[in-house]
C-alpha cells in the first residue's frame, strides 16, 4: 500500500466541486456517499451546459455542421474511454445507461448466444444486486444454474471454493472489481485467469473501481468490464460496457431500433458494426460529453495519485473509528478500497445516519443493494462512509467527533 502523495494538493480539489460548498442543516456538507454517486466537478457541468447552449445537435444522422460537430465530439469520448481503461479498440467501447444496463446487456446477449440448459454461471456472495439479478433471470430463462463464490469473515472471496466451482459447465463468471458495501478489492486478475483455464468468460463489474483505481482491461484479460458515469464524476444516464471485439461480434443485439441497423426490410434486417450494433436509439449525447470531461479531469490528477490519497483517507478513518466501543467494522479485507462500513452494538444504522445528516454529514445506511452480504454477516444493514478524491482528513476528523457524540446520544 502506498501512503504518501507529494505531487497533488488534494485539499484544493474540493474547490472544483460546487456541491461541496453547500451547507446542510446549517453545517458545511461532508459528503461521504460517493460509492452511491459522486459529485461533479465544474468542468463536467460546464461541458454539458456548453453543449446545450452552443452546439446542441444529434449524432450520426445528419450532414449539417451542428450534427457533424456533435458526432465528432461524441466519438472522441469513445477514444478517451478506450484509453482510460486501456482497451485495444474504440469499437470495444459500448455506451449504455450505467453499470446495471451494461451487465443486463451481457447477461441477455451473451446468454442468448452461449448459455444452454445445464450450463452454469458463477457470481459472488459480495456482489451488488445488479450483478446477481440479471444472471438469475438468464439462468431461469435458459435452464442454467447459478453458483456462488462464498466470502470469509473479512469479506474476501474464498479462492479455493471458487476453484472447485469452476468446471467445463461454467460459461461465465461475473464479479465485482471492488465490493460496494465492504470495500474488498477482489484479486480479479488471478480469478480471470482461473476462469479462462476452465474455459469460461468473465464480466467484471467496475462500478466501484473506475473512480478510484487505474484500470487496464488488457492486462487483466477481462472479457467484459462495466462501469457507471455518475460514480466516475460524470453525469447520470451514461455507462460503459467494454467487451472483447471477437465476443461482441458473436453476440446478438440487445435492443432494436435506430443506429443499430445496416439495412431494414420486412423480410430481414442486417445489423450495424460494433459498437453501434449495441446502441439502439438516439443516444445520451450530453451525458457522453460530460463523461469525457470527467475522464479528462481524472487524467489530469492521475489515477495512481487518487488511489494513494484514498488509501490515506481509509487508513486515517479506520484507525480513528476502530477503537470506538461497541463499533465493528464490516469488511476488513487486506486489499480494500475507500469504503468504511460499520455497525454499532444496540444502535440502528438508520438512527446513526439520520443524526449524522443533521450535522451535515451524508453517509449511506442499509443493505447497499447487497442483501446477501448482510445475510452472510447476520446483520440488517450497516452505516457506510465512502470516500473520494475530494474528501479530506479534516472531514474525517469531524465525522469521527460527531459520530462519537451521536453514539453517546443514542445509548
Ligand atoms: C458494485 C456496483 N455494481 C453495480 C452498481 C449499479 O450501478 P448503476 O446503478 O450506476 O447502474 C453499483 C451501484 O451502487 C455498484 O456499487
Amino acid at each position: 500500500m502506498k501512503t504518501k502523495n507529494t505531487t497533488i494538493d488534494f485539499s484544493k480539489l474540493r474547490d472544483d466541486f460546487p456541491m461541496l460548498r453547500k451547507q446542510m442543516h446549517g453545517k458545511p456538507l461532508i459528503y461521504f456517499d460517493s460509492a452511491a454517486t459522486a459529485q461533479k466537478p465544474q468542468t463536467v457541468i460546464d461541458t454539458i451546459c456548453h453543449f446545450y447552449e452552443e452546439h446542441y445537435g444529434t449524432v450520426h444522422r445528419a450532414v449539417y455542421e451542428l450534427a457533424l460537430h456533435s458526432t465528432e465530439e461524441y466519438q472522441q469520448v469513445r477514444n478517451k474511454v478506450r484509453d482510460f481503461i486501456h482497451a485495444k479498440k474504440s469499437e470495444e467501447i459500448i455506451y449504455t445507461r450505467g453499470t446495471t444496463e451494461s451487465i443486463n446487456l451481457v447477461a441477455y446477449s451473451f446468454g442468448k448466444a452461449f448459455v444452454k440448459p445445464g450450463d452454469e454461471v458463477i457470481v459472488s456472495q459480495i456482489a451488488h444486486h445488479s450483478n446477481i439479478v440479471p444472471w438469475q433471470i438468464l439462468c431461469e430463462d435458459r435452464g442454467a444454474s447459478l453458483r456462488v463464490i462464498p466470502c470469509n469473515d473479512r469479506g474476501e472471496l474464498d479462492l479455493e471454493a471458487y476453484r472447485k466451482l469452476l468446471s467445463n459447465k461454467t460459461k461465465i463468471v461475473a464479479m465485482s472489481h471492488v465490493c460496494n458495501s465492504l470495500g474488498t478489492i477482489n484479486p480479479i486478475k488471478t480469478m480471470i485467469r482461473m476462469a479462462h483455464d476452465a474455459g469460461a468468460k468473465v464480466l467484471i463489474d467496475g462500478a466501484q473501481a473506475s473512480p478510484h483505481l487505474p484500470i487496464d482491461v488488457q492486462d487483466l484479460d477481462a472479457d467484459f468490464y462495466a462501469f457507471s458515469g455518475h460514480k466516475t464524476f460524470g453525469p447520470t444516464g451514461i455507462g460503459i460496457l467494454y467487451g472483447k471485439e471477437e465476443l461482441l461480434n458473436q453476440m446478438p443485439p440487445y435492443q432494436g431500433g435506430g443506429d443499430m441497423i445496416k439495412n431494414v426490410t420486412f423480410e430481414k434486417t442486417t445489423y450495424n458494426d460494433l459498437p453501434l450494433k449495441f446502441e439502439a436509439g438516439t443516444p445520451m449525447i450530453a451525458e457522453v460529453l460530460g463523461l469525457g470531461a470527467a475522464i479528462d479531469y481524472l487524467n489530469a490528477i492521475g489515477m495512481e495519485n487518487i488511489q494513494t490519497w484514498e488509501q490515506e483517507l481509509l487508513h486515517h478513518a479506520t484507525q480513528q473509528i476502530e477503537t470506538t466501543e461497541g463499533l465493528k467494522i464490516i469488511g476488513t479485507a487486506k486489499e480494500k478500497g475507500a469504503i468504511l462500513s460499520f455497525i454499532v452494538e444496540g444502535i440502528h444504522h438508520l438512527d446513526i445516519g439520520t443524526l449524522l445528516d443533521l450535522q451535515g454529514i451524508a453517509v449511506r445506511t442499509g443493505h447497499h443493494c447487497t442483501q446477501p452480504v448482510m445475510d452472510r454477516f447476520h446483520i440488517p444493514g450497516t452505516t457506510r462512509a465512502s470516500f473520494a478524491l475530494y474528501n479530506t482528513k479534516a472531514e474525517i476528523d469531524r465525522f469521527v467527533e460527531v459520530l462519537h457524540k451521536v453514539i453517546k446520544q443514542l445509548r
